[in-house]
């Protein structure tokens, strides 16, 4: 796994999006995995400020969630959220852009279409996720199979709460979710986890320093070769190994793979 860290949480997030608007640059058909949350919000900022001279009309993208029981007009759906963040912004063809329907007849039934569509495109070429508290990445919940495919998510107490702001109160927060997998993550050619904020540390550390576990899906990723965790200086604060990424390249360092 390679490791920035930068100084800032600005930095992190410049860095990530650089690094998607690189992926596009070098491959204009590029099939993308894309999260929501508060972390991927400044990296579409970025993203939209700095995309100048850039097509995104071939780009393919793939969420990795959204909510049971809300339709894409929703304003808690993550529909909603990449329209007002991103898609609304730049020239993607509509066509292009897929998210699993939160308001399918069957929900498994549509777990299992996102998951042949995302294989039908050829697979993901590079997924940039955020990380949640307790670990979670999409909405993988602690104690998901690590195997898993895109499939019905219940959603954890903690994450309803952390998620509540988007909502009003953690009751509001809809208790279920279509997620892909952890493996479906996994099998994303490339990887970027952008995690800023002392109340990341803790996931951090169990993503990176801990052992592969269910009760952190996002460790699952430290079998992938080609991973890129991006952090600030808060959210590697308790990483273990944060003393052998000496400050030699002004205050970002990278790590060998492996
Ligand atoms: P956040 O969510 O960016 O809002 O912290 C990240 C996640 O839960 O994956």
């Amino acid at each position: 796994m390679k490791v920035l860290i930068f100084k800032t949480a600005q930095e992190a997030v410049d860095h990530s999006a650089a690094a998607v608007l690189e992926q596009i640059r070098e491959r204009a058909e590029t099939v993308l995995g894309l999260s929501t949350g508060g972390t991927m919000v400044p990296v579409y900022e970025k993203m939209r400020a700095t995309a100048a001279g850039l097509s995104f009309n071939k780009v393919v993208t793939f969420n990795l969630d959204e909510y049971l029981g809300l339709c894409p007009g929703d304003p808690g759906s993550y529909h909603s959220y990449m329209r007002h963040h991103l898609f609304d912004h730049l020239d993607f063809n509509p066509h292009n852009l897929h998210l699993p329907s939160g308001t399918a007849a069957c929900a498994t039934q549509e777990a299992e279409r996102y998951e042949m569509a995302i294989k039908a495109a050829g697979g993901l070429d590079l997924a940039i996720l955020g990380l949640g508290e307790n670990g979670h990445i999409g909405f993988n919940e602690p104690g998901v199979s690590l195997g898993s495919r895109t499939h019905v998510q219940a959603l954890t107490d903690q994450t309803r709460a952390a998620n509540a702001r988007y909502f009003g109160t953690s009751e509001q927060v809809p208790r279920f979710a279509i997620t892909m997998g952890v493996k479906t993550i996994f099998d994303a050619r490339k990887l970027i986890v952008l995690a800023t904020g002392a109340h990341k540390a803790a996931a951090v550390q169990a993503m990176r320093d801990g052992p592969v576990r269910t009760a952190c899906p996002a460790s699952a990723l430290q079998a992938h070769s080609q991973v890129t965790l991006v952090l600030d200086e808060a959210a590697a604060s308790l990483f273990e190994a944060r003393a052998a990424y000496a400050d030699i390249q002004g205050h970002k360092v990278a790590s060998g793979h492996g």
